[in-house]
């Protein structure tokens, strides 16, 4: 898979920038307003109980602030936070290593959950439940069950398959958040708080322009504020206006409503070769020389979320929108 400037996926060079632009708490983190209210009252009603938070599953695309979330979450509580995933998980021991290692109050965050192991998961349900872990030692006919008390926790869960997740655990989760694509003006507010910390001057229309950009994701918003910024200050005077916002854009290929070659290819191959629809996944993948998951889980969404590709039972079609913003007339009788 290429690197593209508009992955919604953290690469290598975002590990750092992130880390130093994630908000630390609740009034940081912005947008996502209704996620924020109940989580208010969750947090200060746990608070006021003195009891540790439920288990909370945060669901929702790539970039949009899970991760970010759990870690404030922690914060709002007052407590420390571990984070692991499914796939780091391989034992059952291993995660019973973890569990038996959290204090009272702490917040456990396993991200991708989805990809936890089934046995794994079966350790994970008296945990959450009860607060204990039922471990088998000796083998054979000398087996036999233990059970060990954990100290009360909150499990944080993330997925960006919630429809992945298992029914038991599922079900186990008492509160439930999903992250959706942020508006315009959040992205912007974003990109402005960003730009402060990075010390970098931008104009208003300039935050706007980014944030039409930037696939309705956060990550990719800062993503772009960087890579601007290197421009600002290589070929401008430093400051981000909004004239050098999109002629920096321009030359990241980054088109206005944030698509970019490959996007470009996806639909132009549908349309010049299969007359916008509909058409199978795997043809499509086929005749772009990807991977059919690839193009599902990675490329598809966001051109779905703006009404660029729809699914159909027969396949796959392009819109009338999308044939306008690549300048092609849509014939009749396709
Ligand atoms: N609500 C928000 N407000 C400000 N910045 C955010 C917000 N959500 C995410 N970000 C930024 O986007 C980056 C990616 O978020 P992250 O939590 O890693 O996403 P996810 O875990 O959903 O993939 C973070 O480093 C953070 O800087
Ligand atoms: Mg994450």
């Amino acid at each position: 898979m290429e690197e593209r400037v508009v992955s919604s996926e953290a690469t290598a060079f975002d590990e750092g920038l992130e880390l130093s632009l994630r908000p630390q708490n609740l009034a940081q983190y912005i947008g996502q307003q209704k996620v924020k209210d109940n989580l208010k009252i969750f947090i200060e009603a746990a608070k006021m109980r003195e009891e540790s938070l439920d288990h909370v599953l945060l669901y929702g695309p790539p970039g949009l602030g899970k991760t970010t979330l759990a870690a404030v979450i922690a914060n709002e509580m007052g407590t420390n936070i571990k984070m692991t995933s499914g796939p780091a998980i391989e034992r059952p021991g291993d995660l019973a290593a973890i569990l038996s290692s959290l204090e009272p109050g702490d917040v456990l965050f396993i991200d991708e959950i989805h990809r936890l192991p089934r046995a794994i998961e079966e350790v994970l349900y008296p945990a959450m439940e009860d607060f204990c872990l039922d471990i088998v030692v000796g083998k054979g006919p000398e087996a036999r069950s233990i059970r060990l008390d954990l100290p009360p926790f909150t499990l944080v869960g993330a997925t960006t398959r919630a429809g992945a997740l298992s029914a038991p655990l599922r079900d186990r989760f008492g509160v439930l958040l999903r992250l959706d694509y942020y508006d315009e003006y959040s992205l912007a507010e974003i990109v402005c708080r960003s730009a402060e910390l990075f010390d970098v001057v931008i104009d208003q229309n300039a935050a706007g322009e980014l944030a039409r950009r930037s696939r309705g994701t956060p990550r990719i918003a800062n993503r772009l504020l960087k890579r601007v910024r290197d421009y600002a200050q290589v070929i401008g005077d430093g400051v981000i206006s909004h004239f050098l916002s999109q002629d920096a854009l321009e030359r990241l290929q980054v088109d206005p409503l944030g698509l970019d070659h490959i996007d470009h290819k996806l639909i132009v191959t549908m349309i010049e070769r299969f007359r916008g629809g509909p058409v199978g996944l795997d043809t499509i993948a086929a005749s772009i020389g990807e991977e059919s998951t690839t193009i599902e889980d990675v490329y598809e969404p966001y051109l779905m979320q703006i009404g660029f590709i729809q699914r159909t039972p027969r396949g796959r079609i392009v819109t009338s929108l999308a044939y306008s913003h690549f300048g092609y007339e849509k014939t009749q009788e396709s």
